[in-house]
């Protein structure tokens, strides 16, 4: 069995939780490979409704091994936080192992994060405050400490002191804030070293065993394309690659070994955050899909920004990731619309044009070009096969897989795992 990878196709938030939560049934192993806490995957099941942030949503899956692998950075607080929830809800968590390579956030990731969107001002990104740029920045910068660094408590304490150093010349000097103390942060990460022990591993082996053995492996994207910090809304982006070129990085997999790239988008659009978004709508219809969709973050509570589909930022998605899928979710939301609108193109500075702009500046001028299509007025909610969707439900999937370049696999008609309709297999 090759690997498949599932991506978020748009702007984070699309259901990749619930069809990772469907697929990791008949998966060997689901990786995280992206991200950090800022994700926020809701996954309704059996065991209840949760909110993970970091633990892959294949733990509910009673075979599937789960790896968070190099490319995540990892809150130990958080980790340790998700993992005492889920035991204390039944789900068994041993199967879970994270990563020797993958970076760690620490206490100053976290203030920095808050101190440097307050300097932003006007210009906020409005990060999820998780301290995920500042553990990227540092990764990069050569600055980072690794989950494996717990594991050694003098090289965690020789590597900590000499960056903390450093990160307390700029809270205090560039900042006017407390410096943080070296005892206490350290003595802290020990404490997660130990509780974390058991299962650190180098996840790249565990991916290729089970390769070998013929196992199916899942990719589990984290946020989506359009957050990507290469082909996102730069600098409203995330810091690390959502694509599925971003999956064989971060779990240490060749791009070879991957079958299937399966892109979630929403039947909509959402956005959460600063930054352009061409189809957003700041009127009624909006506040509509908001109430009738809940469309409020997992991880932060914050209201999304929500329009219509935008099929030019979809085309675009499914390029730069070479889906070889579609998952549509969400399509149920739409049920009570009377007329459904479709962005096809884009009017920049008085011309037509078909592609995504990468500059934002640009992208902030570009007035949607829309499609109107006839809603279905019916609920679709108890339907599971693809022929017993209203005729219009259909005529608008057929024509936004058209628009998005990419054939149909699954459509999802509510948020539990049993509501959704296979169009045509993955693999
Ligand atoms: P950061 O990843 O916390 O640095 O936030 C950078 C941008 O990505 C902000 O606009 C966030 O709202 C957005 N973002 C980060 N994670 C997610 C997610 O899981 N879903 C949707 N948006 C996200």
């Amino acid at each position: 069995m090759p690997v498949i990878a599932v991506i978020g196709a748009q702007w984070g938030d699309e259901g990749k939780g619930k069809v990772i939560d469907l697929l990791a049934e008949k998966a060997k192993v689901v990786a995280r490979f992206s991200g950090g806490d800022n994700a926020g995957h809701t996954v309704i099941n059996h065991y209840g409704e949760f909110g993970l942030h970091l633990v892959p949503s294949g733990i509910f899956s009673a075979q599937a091994v789960c790896l968070i692998g190099n490319g995540v950075v990892i809150n130990p607080s958080v980790l340790l936080g998700e993992i005492d929830l889920l035991n204390q809800r039944g789900v068994d968590t041993s199967r879970l192992f994270i990563s020797d390579r993958a970076h760690l956030i620490m206490p100053y990731h976290i203030l920095f994060d808050g101190l440097e969107e307050k300097a932003r001002g006007n210009q906020a990104i409005g990060t999820t405050g998780k301290g995920i740029g500042p553990a990227f920045a540092d990764k990069v910068a050569r600055l980072g400490i690794r989950v494996g660094d717990l594991l050694d408590r003098e090289v965690l304490l020789e590597r900590l002191g000499h960056i903390l150093d450093y990160k307390n010349t700029i809270l205090t000097k560039v900042y006017g804030v407390s410096p943080l103390s070296l005892t206490e942060v350290y003595e802290q990460y020990c404490q997660f070293g130990e509780r974390l022990a058991a299962c650190i591993r180098d996840t790249s082996l565990i991916v290729e065993e089970a390769l070998s053995r013929d196992e199916l492996v899942l990719l589990e994207g984290a946020q989506g394309a359009l957050l990507d910090p290469d082909f996102g809304t730069y600098p409203y982006t995330t810091s690390s690659s959502p694509l599925a070129g971003g999956g064989s990085l971060g779990i240490g997999v060749s791009p070879t070994r991957i079958g299937a790239i399966l892109g979630v988008f929403k039947a909509y659009s959402t956005r959460v955050g600063g930054g352009p978004m061409p189809t957003e709508l700041k009127d009624e219809t909006g506040d509509l899909i908001r109430k009738v969709a809940h469309e409020y973050g997992t991880t932060t509570g914050r209201a999304r920004r929500c329009g219509w589909f935008d099929a030019v930022a979809a085309r675009f998605s499914t390029r730069i990731n070479g889906f070889t899928g579609i998952a549509v979710t969400r399509l149920d939301i739409l049920d009570n619309f009377p007329s459904l609108k479709i962005c096809v193109g884009y009017k920049l500075d008085g011309k037509t044009i078909d592609y995504f702009p990468s500059s934002i500046a640009a992208l902030s001028r570009c007035q949607p070009i829309y499609e109107e299509l006839p809603g279905w007025l019916a609920p679709t909610t108890h339907i599971r096969e693809y022929k017993k969707l209203p005729a219009k439900a259909r005529q608008y999937l057929a024509r936004l897989a058209e628009l998005a370049g990419c054939t149909i696999n699954l459509v999802c008609v509510g948020p539990e795992r049993e509501q959704t309709i296979e169009v045509k297999p993955i693999l």
